[in-house]
């Protein structure tokens, strides 16, 4: 029974709520092998063994936010708060383009510093050094006209994620300033505009259930979005969720699978919060249909400030060599990095 789903989900890349539901409850070491192995079949068709890389740059820790699960939350007064400076951001991506990166990812909290008056010259900057590199925002909500001053001046992605589809889940996860269909109609708006986009959610973060994941999955079906990122709830310690348990590994695998199957052509991120909770999670999950991997650019004095959660790798002294360490850990599994700018092939069709 759970063969003939996954055979229809390859087939015609949908399915009904009950029907994930079913495939969810039926995760298990036999039946996560029989996925990562067609999940694999599936990317290697449209991607090979190629493993893109986008340069990460965390450029502000501010946030006027306070989500329930996030350690850089407005309301953790222990964090301890940097912003880079323009000036700062560009010689990370001077850095980068040398390692031989085409994407900048720039990430950050929701910082008030940031305005369209700083942020659109920014973007225009690293557009005129770079003008063949792709440039990503993930700087959270932002309203319809900023999202067009942004690309207008050269953005070509945004990730933002839509964390969960359905609202009570998404209220016992974020303050009431927060909801989640206005965090949905902003991956609306971004589409509409004209950027490739990127959604996504955590796995085992608390209160999530098999249901709630179905409706995220029927969610992205719809949204069809050219990325998604998908990485395990970890619990930070100066957060309301301190006590509450991390997502596992398995799980997380187990949805990379699915969203190979689902849709063929996206880009699915092996994460650093999987590599957080695995030694080998990032290898593991492009095992399982994952094709990017996002290494830190950001300055090393600053990367164990922007900790979202407990124990992020990639923060120590070894950090400045994110580069090298992960094409050794992607060449290990038999795979390469390529430095193509990489734009997603999910644009309309399946074939
Ligand atoms: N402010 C932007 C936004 O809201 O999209 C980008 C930064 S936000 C920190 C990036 C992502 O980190 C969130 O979408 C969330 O899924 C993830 N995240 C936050 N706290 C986390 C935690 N404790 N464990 C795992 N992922 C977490
Ligand atoms: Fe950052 Fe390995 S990828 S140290």
């Amino acid at each position: 029974h759970l063969k003939a789903l996954v055979q229809k989900l390859t087939d015609t890349h949908q399915l009904e709520r009950e029907e994930w539901v079913t495939l969810l409850q039926g995760q298990s070491p036999e039946f996560s092998e029989y996925l990562f192995a067609l999940a694999r079949k599936v990317r290697q068709k449209h991607y090979g063994t190629d493993v893109y890389v986008r340069g990460l740059i965390e450029f502000t820790n501010y946030c006027r936010n306070d989500c329930y699960y996030c350690g850089i939350r407005k309301s953790n007064p222990t964090a301890s708060r940097y912003r880079l400076s323009p000036e700062e951001i560009l010689s990370c991506c001077r850095i980068g383009y040398r390692l031989g990166f085409r994407t900048f990812v720039l990430q950050g909290g929701e910082d008030g510093y940031y305005t369209d008056a700083r942020l659109v010259p920014l973007v225009e900057r690293i557009k005129t050094s770079y003008p063949d590199c792709a440039i990503t925002l993930s700087v959270g909500e932002r309203d319809r006209n900023s999202y067009q001053r942004l690309f207008d001046a050269g953005a070509d992605r945004y990730l933002l994620r839509h964390e969960t589809f359905q609202h009570t889940h998404y209220s016992k996860l974020h303050p009431a300033s927060l909801s989640a269909g206005h965090r949905q109609d902003c991956l609306w708006t971004l589409k509409e505009i004209g950027y490739q986009v990127g959604t996504g959610f955590m796995v085992g973060s608390p209160f999530q259930t098999d249901q709630h994941l179905a409706e995220d999955l029927l969610f992205i079906t719809r949204l069809n979005p050219q990325m998604v990122g998908i990485g395990p709830f970890i619990p930070h310690h100066a957060t309301p969720f301190a006590k509450k348990s991390a997502g596992t590994l398995e799980k997380t695998l187990f949805l990379l699978a699915l969203l190979r199957l689902l849709l063929p052509k996206v880009l699915l991120p092996a994460t650093t919060a999987l590599g957080t909770i695995h030694p080998k999670g990032r290898e593991l999950g492009i095992l399982a249909g994952a094709n990017v991997v996002m290494p830190n650019l950001s300055p090393t004095s600053v990367r164990k400030d922007y900790a979202l959660y407990d124990n992020k790798i990639c923060t120590g002294d070894e950090a400045a060599e994110c580069r090298v360490c992960l094409e050794r850990r992607v060449n290990s599994i038999g795979y390469q990095i390529t430095t193509a700018r990489g734009d997603s092939l999910n644009l309309d069709s399946y074939s």
